[in-house]
């Protein structure tokens, strides 16, 4: 049997992951499964916990639930390790949105100012994971569903060299299950490449019952409102998307209707209502519910967050590393030749065929060559932010704001550095 530790067990998301490797138990053998959680979050930790274990019993299973505060004793002989946590909690990914909202900038959590802050903050935590895992654990494949995830697994590149690591999000599979809906076929009828950087994924061939099916899913697509909870679906403009000639993903609102996304922002963010705080009221109404005793399953209000159904992807990638099912999924992963607009080192988000030995990112070619600048800019964006994640360097981090799309002015980056340093200085102790 197997053992799986969550790192961050304590939030949320935890019933996603626990009805996921229900559905799994006859391919996905879980025998012990650990949830860790930091001092911070031990209240959240025993309350999902007990719905995991009521989960459980339900199911029948003989799966094993652990809750810890030790995280280096939970790690020992792990199979595969999870991480799903936040540093600093919700109210610092409010700062994240708060702060550059309030400068007329779009503040969002993982992309611009939020999504380095977010960067700067967690890439030293998962960096202190992989030494446990590589002393306690070293055979153990680490998934990561922490954002910023193409910062992180840039990071974990470059600066580490520990290889079984996987990062991981749930959008492109939300896409693929948008255009299935529009098709009105079941997802498994629907295979799409995925290409590009974290939360700017490009979706490209789009293949129905083995026919393709690219320009129908798009002219589809234009009309359509895919998006996910946490991005509203402003329409792209229809001639804009036919132009680009592939599926955008629902973060690219914030690049390609950058005006429109912030009007929206800064119009909920003066309701109090920017997403973390509206997250926040989220959680505190599932944590209500999960701590009803009678509470067997994971509730459907869980749909609210926009990482609903990420189990599907962590399960699914388990399962295939597991058994070598050599299947395709979409990962983060190094690039090694996969999209030409890459090199060979850089993290990419890309289809990958999953095997025991990990993820083999498919050949893509390159881009849409319209892309090329956005792509382009944003993994230098990545790079940099990793960099002043590991060495807390301030001219790194000054860099990535300058250069981000999202920040226009050099000056405006450098007030809402210095201003974004000081808020979050208690959870940056390498700066
Ligand atoms: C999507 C992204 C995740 C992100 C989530 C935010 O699912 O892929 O990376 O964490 O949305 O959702 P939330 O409900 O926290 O705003
Ligand atoms: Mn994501």
């Amino acid at each position: 049997g197997l053992k799986i530790v969550t790192i961050g067990g304590g939030s949320s998301y935890t019933p996603e992951l626990i009805e996921g490797f229900i559905k799994r138990y006859s391919e996905l053998p879980v025998k012990e499964l650990w949830l860790v959680d930091i001092e911070a979050g031990k209240e959240k930790l025993e309350i999902v916990g007990n719905l995991a274990k009521r989960m459980i019993k339900k199911s029948g299973l003989d799966i094993k639930i652990n809750l810890t505060l030790d995280r280096r004793e939970a790690l020992k002989g792990a199979d595969f390790v999870t991480t799903q946590l936040r540093v600093g909690l919700l109210d610092a990914r409010i700062k994240d949105e708060s702060i550059p909202l309030s400068h007329g900038v779009i503040g969002q959590e993982t992309n611009g100012a939020g999504g380095l802050f977010k960067a700067l903050r967690t890439v030293p935590v998962i960096l202190d994971i992989i030494k446990d895992i590589e002393e306690l654990c070293p055979n153990a494949w680490l998934i990561n569903f922490t954002n910023p995830t193409g910062v992180i697994t840039e990071a974990v590149f470059k600066y580490t060299n520990f290889k079984n690591y996987v990062g991981l999000c749930n959008v492109p599979i939300g896409v693929r299950n948008g255009v299935a809906k529009l098709f009105e076929v079941e997802s498994d009828r629907i295979y799409m490449d995925f290409a590009g950087l974290n939360h700017m994924v490009y979706g490209l061939n789009v293949i129905l019952d083995g026919k393709d099916v690219t320009k129908e899913a798009i002219d589809k697509f234009v009309s359509s409102k895919i998006s996910m909870e946490n991005i509203k679906a402003i329409d792209f403009n229809p001639e804009f998307v036919k132009a680009l000639g592939a599926i955008p993903c629902p973060y690219h609102r914030y690049y390609y209707k950058t005006k429109e996304m912030l009007d929206e922002e800064l119009e909920e963010f003066k309701k109090g209502k920017a997403r973390g705080q509206v997250v926040k009221e989220l959680e505190g109404q599932l944590f209500e519910l999960y701590k009803d005793e009678s509470l067997d399953i994971k509730p459907p209000q869980l749909e609210k967050r926009g990482g609903a159904y990420y189990s599907d992807a962590a399960c699914n990638l388990i399962s295939s590393i597991y058994n070598d099912k050599r299947d395709i999924q979409v990962v983060n992963t190094l690039n090694n030749g996969a999209i030409r607009n890459f090199r060979d080192d850089q993290a990419v988000e890309v289809s990958s065929v999953i095997t025991s030995e990990g993820p083999k990112p498919l050949s893509m070619g390159y881009l849409p060559q319209c892309t090329d600048g956005l792509v382009s800019d944003i993994k230098s964006f990545e790079i940099l932010a990793a960099k002043a994640a590991v060495y807390g360097d301030y001219e790194s981090a000054l860099l990535a704001l300058c250069i981000n799309p999202l920040i226009p002015s050099d000056d405006l980056a450098k007030t809402i550095l210095d201003e974004m340093l000081e808020a979050h200085k208690e959870y940056l102790p390498q700066f």
